[in-house]
């Protein structure tokens, strides 16, 4: 029997893989024209990292985390989401001396234990952007800013709606919650029994109920925005005030509540109508109160994560097409082992070769000349360099346009030069 991939986890094949290539460096460039620096975390952490972290009361602390004991007994956890990972080294590696706010990204796979369907994976891989150490809501629209320059510069901002919310502080969100519990109990029976279990353990999460028989119940409950104090009701007008004026389009979204436990005053979603029900390409939010909860300085921060798998389905297929401009430009033939040692420093000459390398394929020398044209087509590249007996005794060697079949003898001399002067006049990259 074949052993396949575990159920919601993938292969990323080359043809995908491309499209992958493309998102992660459109995402370095994008962060840090705007001063994020890369940091590289382990995948997996101490337990309470998460649990403390993203609130032992969420969905994915409760029902959600890969967690197992290791060899010595401790209790171990593949992260559900980085924030919570980021926070840890930021506080163990002292990161907090630096001139705030500190600006990190990091990109990666995450692992939840979810129900798998379309566009929700049990390994899944997030860009993620933490801003560390300033409360000014100029932050915020930073945040959100870079955002949307990413989906601007991947050519898909026009296909996605940014929803914002602000759902307060430490201050105004426990009274809020206490409204929203009153008015959630008295219409109980009107709503799913997810939500009559969340109005218990997480009533803020009950808000975002997909079941449209709760909708009606949900669409009166009290809204957060109604119950800010003074500081978070500015704080909220404020970052709108600096979208505008970076000409960023949103929505408001009074149940953008999000489903980790850390946020506080802005959260912010990205979606699309083209993905069904997993439609949340990004998401984020401030988490002013976090840092200190992990045993840290009591720094603000805001920060948000991407879901590269729903981004790579938004892509054109034709993404897919670079790929072709990636095959080797011409499979080197040796025939027999003369002839192979050389071409080695020929090959390796074409793929050093500056400005641009040459990508070439070297055979082994032992297969029979048709075999090997023959996966030479198959692979669809441009040239083919024989080089036989014959051939290396007169110097020479015979390359063949793998479109035509037309060959012509050149020196092994200026093979090189040959091959580097095909490819740019191809413009082959
Ligand atoms: P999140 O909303 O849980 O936030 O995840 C962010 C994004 O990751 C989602 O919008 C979605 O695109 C993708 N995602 C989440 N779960 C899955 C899944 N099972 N399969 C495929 N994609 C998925 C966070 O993780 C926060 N740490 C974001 C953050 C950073 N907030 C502040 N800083």
């Amino acid at each position: 029997m074949t052993i396949k991939a575990v159920r919601g986890v993938h292969d990323i094949l080359p043809s995908e893989a491309v499209k992958w290539q493309h998102v992660e460096t459109v995402a370095r460039q994008a962060f840090e024209v705007y001063g994020y620096e890369e940091i590289r975390l382990p995948i997996f952490e101490r337990t309470e990292v998460f649990a403390r972290g993203i609130g032992e009361t969420t969905d994915i602390v409760q029902k959600e985390m890969y967690t197992f004991e290791d060899r010595s007994g401790e209790s171990l956890t593949l992260r559900p989401e980085a924030t919570a990972s980021l926070l840890r080294a930021y506080i163990e590696h002292g990161l907090f001396v630096n001139p705030k706010p500190v600006r990190l990204y990091t990109i990666g796979p995450m692992f939840r234990h979810e129900r798998p369907q379309a566009g929700r994976y049990r390994q899944f891989h997030q860009l993620n952007l933490e801003a560390i150490g300033e409360v000014h809501p100029a932050l915020d629209a930073e945040v959100i800013g870079v955002l949307m320059e990413l989906f601007r510069s991947l050519g898909l901002a026009d296909r996605l709606t940014l929803a914002i919310n602000s759902i307060g502080d430490a201050a105004c969100r426990p009274a809020y919650r206490e409204k929203l519990v009153v008015y959630l109990r008295r219409y109980a029976a009107e709503l799913c029994e997810e939500c009559r279990e969340r109005t218990e353990r997480n009533p803020l999460r009950v808000l975002d109920c997909k079941n449209p028989r709760c909708r009606p119940v949900l669409d009166g409950a009290p809204s957060a925005r109604d119950s800010l104090c003074a500081d978070c009701a500015q704080h909220f007008l404020d970052v709108q005030d600096y979208l505008k004026a970076m000409r960023i389009s949103f929505e408001i979204n009074p149940r953008l509540v999000r489903g980790l436990d850390y946020y506080v005053r802005t959260t912010f979603e990205l979606t699309t109508t083209e993905l069904g029900a997993q439609n949340a390409v990004a998401g984020g939010g401030r988490y002013d109160g976090l840092i200190e909860l992990l045993g840290g300085p009591r720094d603000p921060a805001i920060g948000f994560a991407v879901g590269i798998e729903r981004v790579v389905q938004l892509l054109p297929e034709s993404y897919g097409d670079a790929w072709e401009h990636r095959r080797p430009f011409a499979v080197l033939i040796p025939i027999g082992d003369e002839a192979l040692k050389r071409l080695l420093p020929i090959a390796q000459a074409l793929r050093v070769a500056t400005p641009k390398p040459v990508p070439v394929e070297l055979g082994y020398g032992g297969r029979k000349l048709r075999n090997e044209l023959d996966r030479a087509n198959k692979l669809g590249v441009a040239w083919a360099v024989i080089v036989g007996e014959r051939e290396l005794a007169g110097g020479q060697a015979v390359l063949r346009d793998m479109k035509s079949g037309s060959q012509q003898q050149v020196s092994l001399r200026v093979l090189v030069q040959k091959l580097i002067a095909l490819s740019s006049e191809v413009g082959h990259d």
